[in-house]
């Protein structure tokens, strides 16, 4: 039942997250919404009167990800659900290895989230049939090449979400990943080759909507497709290579 539920979303103002506001707002829930661009989630508080509660910021900044846990503590003393899908995603190039790609990915993708469930978890325990979600990566089950700052920050993020939901059970605090693989976002313009396997934004936003109803430990999608991108990487690292390029038209950077 997503009526009602008091939502904090992050990453709201494009892609996926958008998306996924569009669609919990259509099915009346009322919504945090947080990005660094204020316009697309103003537009969201026009277009669902009373149902927004606008709480911009820079996710990367502690004090501002604290403020805006106030915010949400002043305005509803609670939260129902927090979705982290915020996230960025920058290649490496190998050849001119600059760890400051690593640490710019760790910053968004492991600190900020981590920032996040500080402010999120006292709102959580005091919130109804709790429910935390982080945006993960199928990359983080599937290492895939140029992809090592994603992959590290986003596998990080899995194992502290992982992690948290064992020491949450006992709370009653359900956490569920969600793991995308190809999705037609700003993030997925580097993986253009691919684009034929990529998902509308919509689509994976009402997938992950329809899904977190059951509170799985983990969403994965397209599930047929990234079964077999797993399944590559058992066989020997020519005969891997040469298919992965078949089927995505790269060199192996076949996943976000
Ligand atoms: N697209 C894919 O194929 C794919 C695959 C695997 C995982 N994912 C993950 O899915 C999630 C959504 O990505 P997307 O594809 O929808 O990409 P997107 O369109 O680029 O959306 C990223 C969102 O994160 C927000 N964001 C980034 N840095 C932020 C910061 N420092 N503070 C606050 N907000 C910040 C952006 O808002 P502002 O720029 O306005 O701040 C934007 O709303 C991400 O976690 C991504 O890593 C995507």
């Amino acid at each position: 039942m997503i009526e009602g539920r008091r939502i904090w979303l992050t990453g709201a103002s494009s892609g996926i997250g958008a998306h996924m506001a569009k669609e919990l707002l259509q099915r009346g829930a009322h919504l945090a919404l947080t990005a660094r661009s204020l316009g697309p989630l103003v537009e969201l508080s026009e277009r669902f009167p009373g149902q927004v509660l606008l709480v911009p910021g820079d996710l990367t900044d502690h004090l501002q990800v604290r403020e805006i846990g106030m915010t949400i503590a002043q305005s509803w003393g609670a939260l129902d659900t927090v979705i982290l899908s915020a996230g960025t995603c920058e290649y490496v190039d190998v050849s001119q290895f600059d760890a400051r790609v690593i640490e710019r990915s760790v910053c968004t993708n492991l600190l900020a989230s981590s920032y996040c469930i500080e402010s999120a978890l006292p709102l959580l325990r005091a919130g109804r049939t709790p429910h935390l979600v982080g945006v993960v990566s199928a990359v983080t089950t599937s290492p895939q090449r140029r992809a090592q700052a994603f992959g590290a920050s986003k596998s990080g993020l899995r194992y502290l979400l992982e992690s948290l939901r064992v020491d949450l059970a006992d709370e009653g605090i359900d956490v569920t990943l969600v793991s995308p693989g190809f999705v037609d976002t700003s993030q997925a313009q580097n993986n253009a080759h691919a684009v034929h396997r990529h998902w509308p934004a919509s689509k994976a936003a009402s997938y992950i909507c329809q899904q977190l109803l059951k509170r799985p430990r983990e969403i994965v999608f397209p599930t047929r497709f990234l079964k077999l991108l797993n399944f590559l990487t058992t066989l020997p690292k020519r005969l891997h290579l040469a298919l992965a390029k078949r089927l995505t038209g790269t060199q192996g950077e076949t996943s976000l």
